[in-house]
């Protein structure tokens, strides 16, 4: 039978609550989160349950990653649900701070991770990762898991924590968690909720066109720009309104692929009305 989970608001709570468990000799696991949650964060709990005795998440819409004229305001917050899903899955602490916490008067410290951070993205987004990893880093030496999990749809924002892990000598280990889908193939993300129904239709034609795309450049010697940017006229043919991007990357560096020789990432942001959805597929080039 499930428990409710405790929630914890101040940091020195939290810090206390690990604290305890630490000195149990229990392993801990974090799942940041903004909320508004889904079968995607779920499978992220899910997973972080069978890594660690204690699974703490994290709620906190970050005002600092968002730019002007995005949507910080109407970011579907809904603490009680999300709390109450949190409880079914088993999640031990769940960490809502309100703003004040996180950025107390005067704070000024950022922590940008140079490179991986800036196309993509980061090019529609400026300042989005720095957001990101400023947030990221707080968490982690707020609760101070031993791992960290976060969902590969977000992939760059996961390449960009594994960088600034390895770079700041966090003591976590980064864990990569696959994409959740509805049936029809598109991802799952909080964002999917402001999608009318005439472009909750179109939406899945992201996956499907990444699927497609990615099965051409298994199979023949296609360039992978030529390949890409006929993958984003078929998207504005499906009644996307803009693709910001559609690119093939090195899965771990990011640097841009031609011709795939070790595992890559294609991965596309395309914009429905005001919203933007991201999704990315694997590509494992033929042996
Ligand atoms: O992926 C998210 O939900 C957010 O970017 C994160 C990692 C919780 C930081 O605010």
């Amino acid at each position: 039978m499930s428990h409710e989970v405790d929630i914890v608001r101040a940091v020195a709570d939290l810090r206390s609550r690990v604290r305890y468990w630490r000195a149990q000799g229990l392993g801990v696991a974090l799942v940041p989160t903004m909320g508004a949650l889904h079968r995607g964060h779920l499978s992220l709990i899910a997973q972080a349950l069978e890594t660690a005795d204690r699974v703490v998440a994290s709620i906190f819409v970050n005002p600092i990653q968002f730019g002007p004229g995005e949507d910080f305001s109407r970011y579907p917050r809904q603490e009680a649900e999300d709390a109450a899903l949190l409880s079914k899955a088993g999640c031990h602490l769940l960490f809502a701070p309100q703003v004040t916490e996180m950025y107390p008067e005067g704070f000024s410290t950022q922590v940008r991770v140079s490179g991986l951070s800036e196309g993509l993205c980061g090019a529609a987004r400026p300042g989005h990762f720095d957001g990101v990893s400023t947030v990221v880093s707080k968490l982690l030496l707020q609760v101070q898991p031993d791992v960290a999990l976060f969902g590969e749809k977000d992939y760059q924002q996961l390449a960009v924590i594994r960088r600034m892990v390895r770079d700041l000598d966090f003591p976590v280990s980064v864990m990569g968690v696959e994409i959740v889908r509805e049936e029809d193939g598109l991802a799952l993300s909080s964002r999917n909720a402001y999608l009318t129904a005439e472009q909750r239709a179109i939406a899945p034609a992201l996956y499907r066109t990444l699927s497609a795309t990615a099965e051409t450049l298994r199979t023949s010697r296609s360039p992978a720009s030529e390949a890409c940017a006929a993958a984003a006229r078929s998207l504005v043919e499906a009644g996307f309104d803009s693709v910001d991007y559609i690119e093939l990357r090195d899965a771990e560096t990011l640097a841009s692929v031609e011709f795939p020789s070790r595992p890559s990432r294609l991965l596309a942001a395309a914009r429905l009305g005001a919203t933007r959805l991201i999704d990315n597929v694997a590509l494992i080039p033929a042996a």
